[in-house]
């Protein structure tokens, strides 16, 4: 079948090239951005005067009718059009004929497709940012029932001091509002239309892009036509963005992992997001967590794949570049479906104070507390107390009990110090609450911190960036 590049050419392509070549397997996801840019690309044609009124209409008219087509699934995808740029300009001219073929003035293949993948990645950087904050919810949720949870604070995986659990659940969201604005600055950065630039060097026509940057909801139009057709750094951040936001998921699926073991027991996931064993039918499986902590894996391969496609590539578009789009559509489903499905497990788990405060209990997580009470009331410096604590610790252990279970006794005996009141300082609740500086795990800051949290999703889900892409 002839080509609409095919002037030019005397032979037919072979088979093995149309299927090599084509990219219309993967990028007729692209459709409503393509249908979207020719749509507001035939205004522009007429407002400069290479279109007719009654032939803007055609093409207006033609391309809702292919648009109706393909979401009624009786569009025909083919190899031949190569590409969803060629589909849909083909079945245009086959059904409107000749003004079809003026559509494609002042425009190339290579300003389409930077509008049409830039507009996906937009319109999927707002979407999943509306995730984001619906997970942090969905954690802050959780926090608040839970300030007053004491559970053993680690630092190497072993008992460092007693946190509550909603100071933890905190420093999750956290790092997720980090991802939530590198989303946001990316799209920031990367609001400019694309279209009107042509093949790499502008056009003889009079482009209107500040009218279609306006139509399209992008800021302003880009500023130099080659660095248009051949960047791909808007989908790199987009795959950076999803790399990290995928790598904290991927650390708070490896606690929920740890958690629901029979070591810590602190949680139980619900059987809707378990799975057992085909042969041990006593075994109930963490696979949704330990699939969100494997899904990075294949983000940051996605990352690493574009950013070695892109290296060393002159300038302007390489068709290099149309390996850009299957590793962001990856990593852009992956992670759509990881923020849901980690919402629901974290909605749905079961929670078990008791064992978290009974492991709290266990391994001196108090003995901070008696060095610092020691700098306090003793005057003594920290290292001095240090060895004092160590020494309690010692014996503690030898006796096989915890820090917080020695009495005013037990510890002067050790010591030879008169520590009055310091049953109470080792008390785990108690240090938790004691540490109340900015920041801290104490009821009282875990509250101001969810609060702050709170204030700041609000105020985002009110402004929160509305794409027109
Ligand atoms: N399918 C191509 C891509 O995804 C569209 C641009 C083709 N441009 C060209 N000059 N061959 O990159």
């Amino acid at each position: 079948m002839a080509k609409l590049w095919g002037g030019r050419f005397a032979q037919e392509s072979s088979n093995l090239l149309d299927n090599f070549n084509a990219s219309i397997v993967f990028d007729k996801q692209l459709w409503e951005y393509d249908i979207k840019g020719s749509k507001i690309h035939a205004k522009m044609l007429l407002s400069i005067g290479v279109l007719e009124k009654s032939e803007y209409e055609l093409i207006i008219k033609g391309l809702e009718s292919i648009s109706e087509q393909i979401q009624k699934g009786q569009f025909e995808f083919k190899i031949v059009d190569e590409d969803i740029h060629m589909s849909i300009e083909s079945a245009l001219i086959a059904l409107i004929g000749e003004s079809g073929k003026k559509l494609h003035t002042a425009r190339s293949r290579n300003d389409q497709v930077a509008l049409d993948f830039r507009m996906y990645v937009l319109d999927y950087n707002c979407k999943i940012r509306v995730k984001i904050l619906d997970l942090i919810d969905t954690i802050l949720f959780l926090a608040k029932k839970n300030t007053d949870t004491i559970m053993p604070g680690m630092t190497h995986l072993q008992h460092a001091q007693p946190i509550n659990f909603g100071f933890h659940l905190v420093a999750w969201c956290a790092s997720l509002k980090r991802d939530y604005q590198r989303f946001f600055d990316s799209f920031e950065r990367n609001n400019f239309l694309p279209l009107g630039v042509g093949a790499l060097a502008g056009t003889p026509y009079k482009n209107d892009r500040d009218m279609m940057a306006k139509e399209l909801g992008f800021k302003a139009p880009t500023l130099n036509a080659m660095d248009t057709v051949s960047e791909r750094d808007f989908a790199l951040d987009m795959l950076y963005d999803i790399s990290m936001l995928l790598m904290h998921i991927s650390r708070i699926a490896e606690e929920l992992v740890l958690w629901s073991s029979y070591e810590f027991k602190f949680i139980a996931l619900s059987d809707a997001y378990s799975t057992g064993s085909s042969i041990m039918p006593q075994k109930k499986n963490p696979d949704v967590p330990e699939l969100l902590r494997g899904k990075s894996g294949r983000a940051f391969g996605n990352l690493m794949g574009l950013l070695t496609v892109m290296k060393g590539l002159p300038l302007a578009y390489n068709k290099d570049t149309q390996e850009d789009k299957e590793g962001v559509f990856d990593s852009v489903k992956t992670t759509m479906i990881s923020l849901d499905i980690l919402k629901e497990v974290l909605l749905t788990m079961k929670i078990y104070p008791e064992n978290m405060l009974k492991m709290a209990k266990i391994g001196h997580l108090t003995a901070t507390d008696l060095a610092d009470f020691l700098v306090r009331k003793k005057n003594l410096p920290f290292r001095e107390a240090h060895r004092i604590t160590g020494e309690v610790v010692a014996f503690a252990e030898k006796k096989g009990v915890d820090i917080s279970e020695l009495d005013e006794e037990e510890i002067f005996q050790i010591t030879s110090l008169e520590l009055v009141g310091i049953k109470k300082v080792l008390d785990t609740r108690a240090s938790m609450n004691a540490r109340d500086s900015l920041g801290g795990t104490s009821t009282g800051r875990t509250e101001e911190q969810i609060n702050i949290l709170e204030k700041w999703i609000n105020e985002e889900k009110n402004g929160q960036a509305k794409t027109n892409h």
